[in-house]
């Protein structure tokens, strides 16, 4: 049948259309006049669009009797085996799908009639090679996807006439390398390149090189391959400087030799995700001054240390999950990244603590998610709470005591906030009078200890068993502060009205000490004094266990030596304990200015 057809080659229009329509087994009526467009069962065809739509039509030919001036072809999920030869009377195409279908081979010059072609998509199906002449004729090709084939081989010049593309997807196939480093040297449009899922063993730094310059490639995808080293000579230019987006993830990268990202002047966008990373290349990365995305999820480091990210002071978003042996964060390690707005520290197993207000130098931070690690408790310091809008804390196995009330709160405050929800799921989240607010993720959020809390949500626990029971301290607080005050009270009445007896015998008395002392309550205090050390400082006790027992001092031995008091902790508002377990008399503190008073 394949020799038959190669000596109707050119035979007359008619009767090569003839065979073909014989081929697909075309109504009689068709047959007998060719020049009409029909459209096959199983598929659309709109002639006003231009467009004829075949998907999942069980066709094992492209058809050939759609409407000659069709731009736009869409055959994918077919059982085409092959293109050969039947593309040449739609030379209008500009659109063609012919993915997901059985095509071993596209052969030599089969798209020479598609000088107008922009779109080809042959993926999902089973070409081995790109032959030289595959594309022969594609002036104006502009996105090629041949993705998921299996194409091991691309022969020199395959891409020879194509040089306005912009895109070549060649991602799942059986690359391993490129045989002729020159193969995209006449592509000078070409943005993105993407070689996910190969076999590749190095970047390909001479198929880069070989594009001429200035080159317009931004995006290179390199995921799922199996590049162990990244050398100093990897990315070399043109398009070093030109590249936007380097995906380098699932790969086996254990070691990025000094200045192995030193030429990407112009990156933003880098993942080194599912590496065998033992370390974070902190000066690798530290030339890559645009970067703003930055992903090393999966690599075997064990520890985040001072200044990780040092000098990405436009990191924006940042990945350190599943690393399993990931323990310490140190609290400086984003001290440098200014611009950090979303940062993601999920799934690691062996992260037992993070390190207290480690996020204080990220003002723009706004994004947190420390999900599913193991860390038994958060401090409330850790967060700029004021600026944060979203929160993920779920899936930690937390100790749910007091030091999670904050928490507790938070996310009852979330839960209790439907309305809002809707209005915010409803994409609007600055809208004139809601104000972004923190999000709470309350789902998963749980309780691992004590014992009888285990595997509670954490909003549906009591607030009593997260409180620190404020209760009774707020009361004592109060009532220490009451007595002081009440205190303070009677000191200054005391003092009032023993001030001149009090003033004539501190005269007295320097006078026979030597030169008075400056008017200055403390000078005044340690030359009559004069003890050791910090200033004398007596305290008034504000407890009600002793303000009896001062009271009466006050009364009984006014004016004597060691009765001077002073009556300043409370006034700070220093209560600690909430008074109970002060000493009535502190003479050890050294706080500010005391305030002597006699009596
Ligand atoms: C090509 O077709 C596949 C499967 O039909 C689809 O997933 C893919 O997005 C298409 N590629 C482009 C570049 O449109
Ligand atoms: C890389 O890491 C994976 C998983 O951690 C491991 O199985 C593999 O042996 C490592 N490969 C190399 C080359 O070190
Ligand atoms: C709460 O539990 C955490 C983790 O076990 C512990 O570090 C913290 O001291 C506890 N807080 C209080 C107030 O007991
Ligand atoms: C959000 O609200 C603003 C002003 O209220 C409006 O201009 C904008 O279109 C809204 N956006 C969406 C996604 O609804």
């Amino acid at each position: 049948m394949g020799d038959g057809r190669r000596r109707t080659l050119h035979a007359p229009r008619t009767w090569w259309q003839w065979l073909h329509l014989a081929l697909v087994a075309l109504v009689i009526f068709s047959l007998l006049s060719p020049a009409t467009s029909i459209c096959p069962s199983r598929c659309s065809c709109r002639d006003e669009t231009l467009a004829a739509s075949c998907v999942d039509a069980g066709l094992e030919v492209v058809p050939i009797q759609l409407n000659p001036d069709v731009q736009v072809i869409r055959l994918s999920g077919n059982r085409i085996a092959n293109v050969h030869y039947t593309l040449s009377f739609y030379t209008s195409l500009r659109v063609l799908d012919v993915s997901q279908n059985k095509i071993s081979s596209i052969g030599a010059k089969n798209f020479e009639a598609q000088s107008k072609l922009e779109h080809l998509n042959i993926s999902f199906n089973i070409i081995s090679t790109l032959g030289k002449d595959a594309f022969r004729g594609l002036r104006a090709l502009k996105v090629l996807d041949l993705s998921h084939n299996q194409i091991e081989t691309v022969e020199r010049g395959s891409f020879k006439d194509s040089n306005a593309v912009q895109l070549i997807d060649l991602s799942h196939n059986r690359i391993t390398s490129f045989e002729d480093p020159t193969v995209f040297k006449d592509i000078t449009t070409l943005q993105t390149l993407k070689l996910n899922h190969n076999q590749i063993i190095d970047v390909p730094s001479l198929l880069l090189k070989n594009i001429p310059g200035p080159c317009a490639l931004e995006t290179l995808t390199l995921n799922d391959n199996l590049i162990e080293v990244i050398e100093d000579r990897s990315f070399p230019a043109p398009c070093s400087a030109s590249l936007k987006v380097l995906t380098l993830g699932s790969n086996v990268i254990k070691e990025i030799e000094k200045s192995g990202f030193n030429t990407l002047h112009s990156l933003s966008s880098l993942d080194l995700s599912y590496n065998n990373l033992t370390y974070i290349p902190t000066q690798q990365l530290s030339k890559l001054n645009l970067l703003s995305y930055l992903d090393l999820s999966g690599n075997t480091f064990h520890s985040v240390k001072p200044v990780a990210f040092q000098s990405l002071f436009q990191l924006s978003k940042l990945k350190i999950s599943r690393l399993p042996h990931l323990n310490w964060v140190d609290s400086r390690a984003f001290v440098d990244n200014i611009k950090l707005d979303t940062i993601h520290i999920d799934e690691n197993p062996e992260l037992h603590r993070m390190p207290t207000r480690i996020f204080h130098g990220n003002p723009h931070l706004s994004h947190v998610s420390l999900r599913d690690n193991s860390l038994t408790t958060v401090d409330v310091s850790h967060f700029p709470l004021d600026r944060l809008r979203s929160l993920d804390l779920s899936g930690n196995p937390f100790n749910c005591n007091c030091s999670l009330h904050w928490l507790w709160k938070l996310a009852q405050a979330e839960s209790q906030l439907p309305l809002r929800d809707n209005f915010l799921n409803q994409g609007n989240e600055t809208g004139p009078d809601i104000q972004p607010q923190l999000r709470i993720v309350v789902k998963n959020l749980k309780c691992a200890s004590p014992e009888s809390l285990a595997d509670h949500l954490l909003i549906e626990i009591p607030e009593s068993t997260v409180s620190c029971e404020t209760t009774w301290l707020t009361v004592a607080i109060i009532l220490a502060l009451v007595l002081a005050l009440f205190g303070a009270t009677c000191v200054v009445l005391l003092l009032f009205s023993s001030e001149k007896r009090s003033s004539c015998w501190c005269r007295r008395k320097a006078s026979k000490n030597g030169p008075e002392p400056e008017s200055d309550g403390r000078r005044l205090a340690s030359g009559l004094v004069a003890p050791p050390g910090p200033p004398p400082i007596l305290m008034l006790m504000p407890d009600k266990h002793y303000r009896d027992a001062i009271l009466s001092n006050y009364s009984m031995k006014g004016g004597h030596d060691s009765d001077m008091k002073l009556a300043e902790p409370w006034l700070n508002g220093d209560v600690r304990n909430g008074g109970n377990d002060y000493s009535p008399l502190d003479v050890t503190s050294s706080r500010s200015k005391p305030h002597v008073v006699y009596v």
